[in-house]
């Protein structure tokens, strides 16, 4: 298997037009990140200040959310294709702030995945357990359960397009990480589910880690056989923090 890791960085809801401009202006100045792909998942209102910092490297840049329609009478939410006029690559789907403040439903999360498909956007589906479903020992019924509505609204011919993140809601901003055995064995289980309705999809998959990865963790959860990258929150708000954790992915 010869997966290209991919890092990506979810500024969540922090940032300001000043503090964004240091850090996309250092992303930019990295010229040692050949051999991994790179991207920032930006507040919607950044998306234009992002692309025009980006735009000219190799790093690419993404949506933290999309709405589950395509236009009209929605007031405050953004479309794909709204997405899409900023040239975003990616799209982040199901993250477990969205699930709980907002109660997304499995179901939706799927339909938001299909509607950034239908716009050339890659969905990065979000999947986790809380630690009273780890204890219980539901994390697998759990996450299965949140990629198969995915699969469910994309359709099988679909699932070579998606990117998949494993994160334990018991790890996000916590500073627990799931041990390096705990992801591979979730991770694992997550391939071996795709596997099961389509090899090829499998084996391309990408499934990235997230939950306090910081580069004092991320060499050992990176060099798991199935952990193929990692979604960044806090450490991807300091631009050292996150390069540094990017070149450990190399
Ligand atoms: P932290 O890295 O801050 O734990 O956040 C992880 C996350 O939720 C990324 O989407």
């Amino acid at each position: 298997m010869n997966r290209k890791q991919l890092v990506v960085g979810n500024w969540k809801m922090n940032g300001s037009l000043s503090d964004n401009e240091a850090l996309l202006v250092g992303l930019s100045a990295a010229d040692d990140l050949s051999g991994l792909d790179v991207s920032v998942c930006v507040p919607y209102l950044y998306l234009a200040q992002t692309r025009e910092h980006l735009a000219a490297g190799n790093i690419s840049w993404g949506g933290q959310n999309v709405s589950e329609h395509d236009a009209g009478a929605y007031t405050g939410e953004i479309s794909g294709s709204m997405l899409a006029d900023f040239e975003v690559s990616f799209g982040l789907v199901g993250h477990s702030e969205r699930r709980s403040f907002y109660a997304e439903t499995n179901e939706l999360v799927g339909i938001k995945a299909r509607k950034l498909l239908s716009v050339g956007i890659t969905p990065i589906v979000c999947v986790g357990e809380t630690l009273k479903q780890r204890e219980a020992e539901e994390t697998f019924g759990i996450i299965s359960a949140q990629l198969e509505a995915v699969i469910e609204q994309i359709g099988l011919e679909n699932l070579g397009r998606l990117v998949l993140a494993y994160e334990p809601v018991w790890a996000i901003g916590t500073g627990l990480t799931a041990s390096p055995e705990q992801a591979q064995e979730v991770h694992e289980y997550l391939r071996e589910q795709v596997a099961l309705l389509d090899e090829a999809a499998a084996s391309s998959l990408r499934i990235l880690y997230g939950g306090s990865v910081k580069p004092d963790n991320a060499e050992k959860l990176f060099r798991q056989a199935d952990v193929d990258g990692g979604l960044i929150g806090g450490a991807s708000l300091n631009l050292i923090d996150f390069l540094t954790i990017c070149r450990l992915a190399i």
